[in-house]
């Protein structure tokens, strides 16, 4: 046993899980390109300031989750990106790529890291998959996203999903709600903790998502943001609440629910699972229009995007029991020498089943051939193919279909065929 541990927060996906890991990104690639959405990958690290510029200095994220360093003593302090968001932008605008078309639909699944205290659902490195559609901001692109992350959902066969939406109106609704949120929390000094205070100074509206029972019971009391959006924001949110309904897609209004970046306008939402426990939010998004300029574009860029954290939505899959019939992948053969003098006829009979694309498994320890047939069963092999002395002396190989045990004595030839029937890859041995 090594003396080393992965580090705290980050953890290893082994094969039964890397599985189920690869069905559910076959179902984002495949429905993020049916949406018309194309991959982006962007660098693990970005400028600090990025993220500062971007998410907002008085998040908890830039605040203090920022796994940051400086490359060399001269150098600019770059962080481990905790989003896709600010980094996918920052990639679009430095290409100029909306000058090229006026529409831009990304996706992603990465790797962030947050510097979060580690808990079940609450890793310091962790995956999301994610669209970000840039270039345009009606009502019918933010429905567009939440439509494209709930049918991910919906066909990876997850139930019980709550889908909560709000609207943070633009940059005037908030100015004057801010103010309106400033006079309710004032007389409360004395029920408000350290953060919340900090809060109402810095960035009131994030109070509302406090996680402390005496200030949530305050909360419950303070005015709705809703009140105080004017009315081309009242109908823009209406439309996207119209598209949603439209399309079956159940939803809340939380009046109450801001998120934790400070890049969102407009519309606002998040996903929970009721089977994650108390980290609940399995996705979440919604509009960014003022990104760009905060990133130093002389213009807006209308945006909206969500993102899913991989490991809560395996979470919950596997609460859900959607993965029982996801099993790691068996060899369709496994070549089996009798003779350790055969051994190397048997590695380039494998080579060569491989060659044709046949998936093939041979043991490289030269061990008894009760140890090979042992290791084909393991790995649930669907045929062993036999080489013994005297059909080797003939050019025959014996194929024994390890589901039924029927054996037959075949040439290679015989033998390549029946195994790129599509019925024999169908051979299932549990
Ligand atoms: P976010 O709400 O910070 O949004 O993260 C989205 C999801 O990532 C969360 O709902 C959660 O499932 C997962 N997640 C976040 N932190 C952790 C963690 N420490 N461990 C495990 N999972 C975690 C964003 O990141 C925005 N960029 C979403 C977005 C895209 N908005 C517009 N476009």
């Amino acid at each position: 046993m090594s003396q080393y541990q992965a580090v705290k927060g980050a953890r290893d996906i082994f094969p039964e899980e890397a599985v189920q890991w690869k069905y559910v990104e076959a179902i984002v690639h495949t429905l993020a390109s049916l949406y018309g959405f194309s991959e982006i990958r962007t660098p693990v690290f970005e400028y600090t300031e990025l993220f500062q510029r971007g998410i907002g200095a008085t998040t908890d994220i830039v605040g203090k989750e920022m796994f940051s360093f400086l490359p060399d003593p001269s150098g600019r302090s770059i962080t481990l990106r905790p989003e896709m968001t600010a980094g996918v932008m920052r990639a679009v605008l430095q290409k100029n790529l909306l000058s090229q078309a006026p529409v831009h639909k990304l996706y992603y699944i990465s790797e962030l890291f947050r510097k979060e205290r580690p808990q079940a659902g609450r890793q310091r490195q962790f995956s999301q998959f994610g669209a970000e559609l840039l270039g345009v901001s009606s009502p019918a692109a933010v429905a567009e996203v939440i439509t494209l992350m709930m049918q991910v959902f919906e066909s990876l066969g997850l139930q019980g999903l709550k889908l909560r939406i709000n609207s943070l109106g633009d940059t005037d609704d908030r100015v004057r709600y801010r103010e309106a949120l400033k006079e309710y929390f004032a007389p409360f000094d004395d029920i408000l903790d350290e953060a919340s205070k900090e809060r109402l100074q810095k960035n009131p509206l994030r109070i509302l998502d406090s996680k402390n029972p005496a200030v949530q019971e305050i909360v419950v009391g303070a005015p709705r943001l809703y009140d105080y959006l004017k009315a081309a924001s009242r109908d823009d949110f209406e439309k996207v609440l119209f598209y949603l309904s439209e399309r079956g897609i159940a939803f809340e209004i939380d009046h109450r629910l801001v998120r934790g970046l400070d890049y969102y306008c407009h519309t606002a939402f998040e996903v929970t699972s009721s089977e994650l426990g108390a980290q609940d939010a399995i996705g979440g998004g919604g509009r960014y229009d003022s990104l760009a300029r905060e990133l130093g574009n002389s213009s807006d860029v209308p945006a909206s995007g969500f993102a899913v954290g991989m490991e809560r939505l395996l979470m919950t899959m596997e609460k859900q029991g959607l993965f029982a019939s996801l099993i790691p992948a068996a060899p369709l053969v496994y070549v089996v020498v009798q003779q350790q003098e055969l051994g190397d006829h048997g590695l380039q009979i494998a080579y060569r089943l491989r060659k044709e694309g046949i998936s093939a498994e041979i043991d490289l320890a030269a061990r008894s051939m009760k140890a090979q047939m042992r290791e084909a069963n393991r790995m649930r092999a669907s045929y062993a193919l036999f080489i013994g002395s005297t059909e080797y002396a003939a050019g025959l190989y014996s194929l024994k279909n390890l589901g039924t045990s029927e054996q037959r004595v075949l040439s290679l030839e015989a033998v390549l065929e029946i195994l790129h029937e599509p019925a024999s890859r169908e051979v299932v041995k549990l």
